[in-house]
């Protein structure tokens, strides 16, 4: 398991996507593991909440900590949510240092913003930083089929050196559970900032 190297935090963008649990997974072991986060959900978060879980998201950023740390059960580390009109926040500026942005589970839409460099809302504007700075950007895209149109916003976009860790279980480590599928991509995301902080087993070729 890797520390968590400084106090910078990891952003996290949450987008109109299926797949919430991602994003759940994700934030409880970056905040298990000591990792600060600067969370961002698009406003089309609140209407995927409401189908994938009959919850009400609170629009308040203020309110939103509390209720991403109930949905990862955990009360420890460091979380400060934003809105997504704020614009204005630390995580719109090149100044604001970071190790990294993950934008989990990642939305066609948001990707194809993301190919054009729109920064039409916090999530993309942090996004577009990570990218002008040099820093890592990570996107867990769900869709399926992907469309040409898809196919060529990701190319684009890894093209200028962002990683691709499309939501994609394997079967390989017998998962039980929905987590354990689940927790098999957020393991492969946090790879690629070099976090490792998921508690499951790597493959370590046929014994
Ligand atoms: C319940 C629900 C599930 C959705 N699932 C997906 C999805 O898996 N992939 C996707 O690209 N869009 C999906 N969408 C559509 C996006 O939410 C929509 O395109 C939205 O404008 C994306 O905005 P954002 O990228 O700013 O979050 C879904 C919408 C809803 C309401």
């Amino acid at each position: 398991m890797s520390q968590p190297p400084s106090s910078s935090p990891i952003i996290l963008g949450v987008s109109g996507a299926s797949g919430l649990i991602y994003a759940v997974r994700t934030l409880k072991f970056l905040l298990q593991a000591g990792y600060a986060v600067e969370l961002v959900a698009s406003r089309a978060t609140y209407q995927v909440w409401q189908a994938e879980q009959n919850i009400r998201m609170p629009p308040e950023p203020g309110q939103q900590e509390e209720f991403w740390r109930q949905q990862a059960e955990v009360k420890t580390g460091q979380l400060t949510c934003h809105s997504p009109t704020d614009v204005g926040a630390n995580i719109a500026s090149g100044s604001f240092r970071t190790l990294g942005m993950m934008v989990i589970p990642c939305s066609m839409g948001t990707v194809a913003k993301l190919a054009a460099g729109l920064s039409s809302d916090l999530l993309e504007r942090a996004a577009d930083v990570q990218l002008k700075e040099g820093r890592k950007l990570v996107v867990v895209p769900r869709e399926t089929p992907f469309s040409l149109i898809h196919l060529r916003n990701l190319t684009v976009l890894a093209e200028v050196g962002v990683r691709i860790v499309p939501a994609i279980p394997a079967w390989y480590h017998h998962p039980q559970t929905i987590e354990d599928l689940v927790d098999f991509v957020v393991a492969r995301a946090l790879d690629q900032l070099q976090i490792d902080c998921v508690p499951l087993e790597r493959w370590q070729g046929h014994t």
